[in-house]
């Protein structure tokens, strides 16, 4: 008999998506017996046809300003574009849009496609679902996914959307999706009298309220379908991680940007490209495929108890007693590679462990306290201490194993259930006219103590590899290429950037640009630009990035004016960059609203985001006579003329 089915679209620009629908597509399958299609949304007319879906489920970021991730663009054009307002009339779907509340066109692609739906004659089966990565995915996504399944086989049911028409099959797969029950696979392990845990008074391991309920509902057991054999002979070879998608450039340059005494170190890195046609400009962004920390994947084979073997290749396959329709080797992982390649440079080793994988610990530890409180932690009982204490704050599979001792996974497992190591981005800080094969970028590096629950000091993943390697090391890395934060085409166009921080970046790339267009370009007259800089730092002596060149090209007339605020420096007037562009409200407005500024925001401080568009639209009602200010902001973006990049 033949399951019943959904088409699952998803969008992903940076893999969250892709992995909430994966995850969909296993729990479809394994837990309510349903078959569902998933496809990169730009595969349709090719994988799939709309005319033809009776239900579909999108899962779809956005980026950039509000537009469709790379894997997305092409459905996106088509439902704008379609005309027939009937050419859905006889599809069911629903869409979780993944997004950013500090962008102002939060879930816009998937809001855009929901009303897109609508005017198309698609019928939503349930509501859609706004997800904001600025207070973490899953505090929608759980619920979202908890009410989704009754409402899928609801939906499914009353369409009959069997691939098998006859009568037979049809009732009996309506047996299967049992509607009335759902699966709620409960647990009533009893807390021994000397429950370990009781005298740490540690979030992790202890909670007296979980503690005490005598039933927790359990997430289903996921099955898995890995297994690892080891082939004692080999040896790991040290090669570069394959992709066609990327080119190689090798680490030229690594210099520190800031005074020893600065609160936050910055860097500066040069890549040498070794390819003439790698296409970038100023205001595109590089994505880096980094590699996990070596004492970390160290920590974890020691942990795992792998340490001698780390190095032997291992030979990944499907194992034989496999149920899963859905599964498979996952391809971000060469098929014969060591063990400590896979945790080194495919499998991102510090995301928090799902409640799928924390299900599956519990049947890997012995000790019976333990088991009760990995339970509880992947209980729907358990949902809100499991987002505060374990993705809140970010603990690491490690800090999971190292609560609890006496989990022994399955390296198998680990390497089905962890994520895929997703490359990280940053802004070019270089001009390609300067020489088309050598790209600049900078970063700070982050540190976060041992505190809360992790159980290990830790760096930034990239940003501690990017301090470590060797100069001469080959990296991976591809252009992100910007839509819309680029340099205008006219140069009289004023231009208003404001950068604290590494959020400079960016403008470094813009200014050299137009310093070296002003050496190459016949007829190019800098008294023409009106460029202005907003740059904060904590202190000016210390962390005033680019300091130097940011003076050269105000000597010789490229960057026309210069504002800095300084957050840390006693009875200086300016803190934040928003003092210095109030300070300079009136010329701001008459430029932005009567010479057609276009205003850049970059920056990696959340707060900073929010507090500049405060100020912007403040400057604008006092100066100006504007009366809708909200319409006007609104103007301001959908005409790209406030432009945001940013990150955290
Ligand atoms: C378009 C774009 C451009 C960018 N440009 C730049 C740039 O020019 N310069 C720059 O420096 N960065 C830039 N970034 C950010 C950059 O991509 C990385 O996110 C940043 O360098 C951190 O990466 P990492 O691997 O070192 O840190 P990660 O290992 O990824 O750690 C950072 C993450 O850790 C999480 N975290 C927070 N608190 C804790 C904690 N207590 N314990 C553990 N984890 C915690 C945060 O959620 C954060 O996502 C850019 C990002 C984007 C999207
Ligand atoms: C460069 C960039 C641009 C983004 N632009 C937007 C945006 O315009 N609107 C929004 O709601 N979210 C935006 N986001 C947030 C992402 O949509 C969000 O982090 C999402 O979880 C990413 O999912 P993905 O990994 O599937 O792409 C942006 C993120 C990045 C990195």
């Amino acid at each position: 008999m033949k399951r019943w089915r959904f088409l699952l679209g998803f969008g992903s620009e940076t893999g969250q998506s892709k992995s909430i629908a994966q995850g969909m597509v296993d729990i479809a399958s394994e837990q309510h017996q349903i078959c569902a299609d998933m496809f990169e949304l730009d595969e349709v007319d090719k994988q799939f046809k709309l005319e033809e879906e009776p239900v579909m489920v999108i899962i779809t970021s956005s980026t950039g300003d509000g537009e469709p991730p790379s894997n997305a663009s092409k459905f996106w054009r088509k439902i704008r574009r379609e005309k027939n307002s009937k050419l859905l009339s006889h599809m069911k779907y629903t869409i979780l849009g993944l997004g950013d509340t500090n962008y102002s066109t939060f879930c816009n692609c998937g809001r855009v496609l929901d009303r897109r739906f609508e005017e198309l004659g698609a019928t939503r089966f349930y509501p859609s679902a706004w997800a904001d990565d600025a207070v973490g995915l899953d505090l929608i996504v759980e619920p979202w996914l908890q009410g989704f399944w009754p409402a899928l086989k609801e939906t499914l049911m009353k369409l009959n959307t069997s691939t098998e028409t006859s009568i037979n099959n049809l009732s009996e797969s309506i047996n299967q999706l049992n509607l009335t029950q759902e699966i709620k696979p409960t647990v009533n392990r009893q807390l021994s009298s000397s429950n370990k845990f009781k005298s740490n008074q540690d979030n992790i391991t202890y909670s007296s309220t979980l503690a005490e309920m005598t039933t927790l509902t359990l997430p289903p057991k996921s099955s898995h379908s890995l297994s690892i054999k080891l082939i004692e002979s080999s040896e790991d070879k040290n090669q570069l991680p394959v992709d066609s998608h990327y080119h190689i450039s090798a680490l030229i340059r690594r210099e520190c940007l800031t005074h020893d005494t600065a609160i936050k170190p910055v860097m500066s890195i040069e890549l040498q490209l070794s390819e003439e046609e790698f296409l970038f400009e100023a205001g595109d962004a590089i994505k880096i495929v980094c590699a996990n920390d070596e004492n970390e994947v160290n920590l974890l084979l020691k942990r795992l108890e792998w340490m001698d073997k780390a190095s032997h290749q291992l030979d990944i396959s499907l194992s034989p007693d496999n149920t899963k329709k859905s599964a498979k080797i996952p391809t971000y992982i060469p098929p014969m590679c060591s063990l400590r390649y896979a945790l080194t440079n495919c499998i991102d080793i510090r995301s928090s462990p799902r409640k799928n994988l924390l299900r599956l610990f519990v049947d890997c530890t012995t000790d019976e306290d333990e088991k009760r409180r990995l339970e509880e932690l992947c209980s729907r009982e358990g949902s809100d201490i499991y987002i505060k204490y374990i993705l809140e704050e970010h603990l690491s599979i490690l800090d999971i194993l190292n609560h609890f001792p006496s989990c022994k996974p399955d390296v198998a497992m680990l390497i089905e259930f962890l994520p895929q190591l997703i490359p990280r981005f940053y802004s070019v800080c270089s001009s390609s006219l300067d020489d088309a094969r050598s790209i600049k970028f900078v970063y700070s590096a982050l540190k976060f103590e041992a505190l809360n629950g992790r159980t290990y000091e830790r760096f930034g993943v990239c940003t501690n590899w990017l301090n470590n390697i060797t100069i001469g090391t080959k990296i991976l890395i591809q252009t992100r290429i910007s839509q819309h934060f680029r340099l205008p085409l006219t140069l009289d166009t004023p231009l208003i950037m404001i950068g604290p921080g590494t959020g400079v970046a960016p403008f470094i790339g813009f200014l050299e640009h137009l310093y070296l267009s002003s050496k190459s370009i016949a007829g190019f007259d800098v008294n023409n630009l009106h460029t202005w800089l907003f740059y904060g730092c904590r202190h000016r002596q210390r962390d005033f990035l680019f300091e130097e060149q940011i003076q050269m090209y105000q000597q010789i007339n490229i960057l026309k004016h210069l504002f800095v605020a300084a957050s840390r420096e006693e009875g200086y007037p300016f803190r934040y960059v928003q003092d210095q562009l109030k300070a300079n409200g009136h010329e701001l407005a008459n430029l932005i609203y009567n010479r057609n500024a276009i205003v850049y925001v970059c920056g990696d401080i959340k707060t900073m985001v929010r507090d500049v568009r405060e100020t912007i639209v403040h400057i604008l009602q006092e100066h100006s006579d504007i009366t809708n200010i909200d319409e006007y902001m609104k103007s301001l973006e959908t005409s790209r003329r406030y432009l945001l990049d940013i990150w955290s």
